[in-house]
């Protein structure tokens, strides 16, 4: 959701603290603020540029340089995303400044007690008490160590915190509840994140936060502690994260770019993981919990938005390569409904950024109710790759557009990888488990195949860039294709797109057919294609336009759709692979050619970590 990023060292911070900011926008972007002690507080409504130009406007560039500092990002949560809303927020006496990512539950009975008690508020965040109940801690001579202590044993909510002291200019103390907090050691310099790609360029070496812990952070020192004054030993782990990957590299948007990506995806995701001449997966990451899995008698599969539609394709996968029953559920209603759990139940938690406060809680609820807890998770030391039991790494490297596009083709891939390995030791052939690996590996070939049509999926997204709806129809391996597909399209377009099972297509959406209203057809040759070509048939009775996603070779669909992308032919169950590169292309041309930005879209953020 927000961003945070600090530094104390000896470098001029102001430079280093936009630059973190930057790199951080795609987890909230709709306003900004910096401060640095020594100089004034500066907030803007909007993004980094926008701060920049603040900047420069405010004069503070021209005195010394201030060697520390602390910057946030805000999604706006709790008031209204404007220049007195944006963090950092400071206390009554100017001196306690503190950026926040994350939601203070209990802040209006903690704020009505502070204004009974004179404070003054500037803004109408939930944030702003903090500042002040820090401001008390110091007025009755506390340190500035017991200040945050003493403040963040009042508070209920979630939180990734910055906090900046004017009257100790070298010290940040940064605090970690449910909202993910990094640190990054450098020589004679540190920083501070909500993820470690800002930190990469300086360092690598990096000390993730656990819930509970706080860190007192100096230029040559760090030093973690909890609540109870128990201090704690966090390892630093050294990140082989490549710098480039968190940058452009050439392309228009991030999105494209990540598109891009797909064949070292697929590689990536499936390297030291299959051995071929046996027709196995190895998931070094399930050694540890290989006993109980063998037990396991049923598996819920939890995640939200795309992280959900390739889950759906997990529960097809899993039961068609090992049999065993599988549950989809989104997350954010799973934790609510009182699931029954039984003993042998593995609850798989599916998510990009290991981060969405939905999938975790549900994860978390499944855990306490006994079950086994899996991950299928890409941000390593996220807090739902730390939490679970056991689980595979999607090795996809930082995604940054708010689109998830190279992620889901490598959760697609890891639940055929996990269908395979749950295959072969209950009901799975070796020749069918050979044939899927012959078929996974050939799928980054195939994958530069579907990205070599991107001008013409360009040319045909030109063509429908004025449309108002779109309606995606797919079966079996493909319906949850025309989820993804819907999904991917309004996020970024803000055009109505709606995705269905092409069966269903009769029981209510046919009604919206007309010639203005195109359907976006993912009919491969496959099991059930004289099925969705019937589909198609009666959307074309109706004159509503058709696109369809078809088979290389597939001649007679060329009769029936007025646009085709094809996509080259694969074992069914990977068909959906192949096909959401093309429906990501699609979804990208249309966005991008209605100049949209496209990494950034309107009101969403890359990491949700609220409910
Ligand atoms: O980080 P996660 O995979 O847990 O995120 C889940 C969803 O928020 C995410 O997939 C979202 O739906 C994307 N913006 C879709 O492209």
């Amino acid at each position: 959701m927000c961003g945070i990023f600090a530094y104390t060292g000896e470098k001029d911070a102001e430079p280093l603290l936009l630059e973190g900011l930057s790199l951080l926008e795609y987890r909230g972007y709709d306003s900004a603020g910096i401060f640095m002690p020594g100089k004034n507080l500066v907030k803007t409504s909007g993004a980094v540029t926008e701060l920049r130009a603040k900047i420069s406007k405010s004069g503070i560039e021209a005195s010394a340089p201030s060697h520390s500092g602390i910057a946030h990002l805000r999604w706006a949560t709790h008031g209204e995303p404007t220049e007195k809303n944006a963090h950092p927020h400071v206390d009554c006496t100017g001196d306690v400044y503190v950026a926040h990512n994350g939601i203070i539950e209990n802040f209006r009975e903690l704020k009505e007690a502070l204004l009974k008690r004179g404070h003054t508020f500037k803004s109408e965040t939930d944030t702003e008490t903090l500042a002040h109940l820090i401001e008390e801690g110091l007025t009755v001579g506390k340190s500035f160590e017991e200040s945050v202590v003493e403040t963040l044993r009042q508070v209920r909510g979630t939180y990734g915190l910055l906090i900046s002291y004017a009257k100790e200019p070298d010290t940040i103390i940064t605090a970690r509840m449910g909202s993910p907090v990094v640190l990054g050691i450098g020589n004679g310099e540190n920083f501070i994140a909500s993820d470690a790609t800002p930190i990469l360029k300086h360092t690598k070496d990096v000390v993730f936060l656990n819930d509970g812990d706080i860190a007192i952070v100096t230029a040559n020192s760090y030093r973690v502690r909890t609540l109870k004054d128990e201090s704690i030993e966090r390892p630093k782990e050294t990140l082989d994260w490549d710098v480039s990957e968190a940058s452009r590299g050439g392309y228009p948007h991030f999105m494209l770019k990540e598109i891009f990506e797909a064949p070292e995806v697929l590689r990536n995701a499936m390297r030291g993981r299959v051995i071929a001449s046996e027709g196995k997966a190895k998931l070094g990451g399930l050694e540890s919990v290989a006993k109980r899995l063998e037990k396991i008698d049923r598996i819920i599969i939890v995640g939200c938005g795309t992280a959900y539609y390739a889950g759906l394709l997990g529960e097809y996968l899993i039961e068609n390569l090992a049999g065993v029953p599988v549950e989809v559920e989104l997350a954010s209603e799973f934790r609510y409904r009182d699931a029954v759990i039984g003993k042998n139940t593995a609850v798989l938690a599916v998510s990009q950024s290991g981060e969405t406060l939905d999938t975790l809680e549900a994860m978390r609820e499944a855990k306490r109710k006994g079950a086994l807890s899996l991950g299928i998770v890409n941000a390593v030391g996220s807090t739902i790759a730390r939490e679970t039991d056991a689980g595979v790494y999607n090795h996809a490297g930082p995604e940054i557009s708010v689109a998830s596009t190279k992620a889901f083709l490598s959760q697609v891939t890891v639940l055929a990888l996990l269908g395979l390995f749950l295959g072969r030791s209950r009901k799975l052939s070796e020749k069918k488990g050979i044939e899927l690996v012959e078929a996974l590996e050939k799928l980054p070939e195939l994958a530069e195949k579907v990205l070599a049509e991107s001008d013409a999926i360009k040319a045909i997204a030109t063509k429908y860039r004025t449309a108002r709806d779109f309606l995606y129809i797919g079966r079996k391996w493909s319906y949850p294709m025309a989820l993804e597909g819907a999904i991917k399209l309004k996020e970024i377009s803000y055009v109505h797109a709606e995705g269905t099972g092409a069966g269903e297509m009769k029981h209510g959406p046919i009604a919206m057919i007309d010639e203005s209203f195109p359907t976006l057809a993912i009919a491969p040759k496959d099991s059930v294609y004289e099925k969705t070509v019937s589909n198609i048939l009666e959307i074309r009775a109706r004159k509503g336009p058709v696109i369809a996603i078809a088979t290389e070779g597939d001649t007679r669909i060329e009769e029936l759709a007025e646009d085709l992308i094809y996509i080259p032919d694969v074992l069914e169950c990977l068909s959906p692979v192949l096909s959401a590169i093309a429906l990501q292309l699609f979804a990208y041309h249309l966005a991008a050619g209605k100049g949209l930005n496209v990494d950034k879209p309107r009101n969403l953020a890359k990491s949700v970590t609220v409910e």
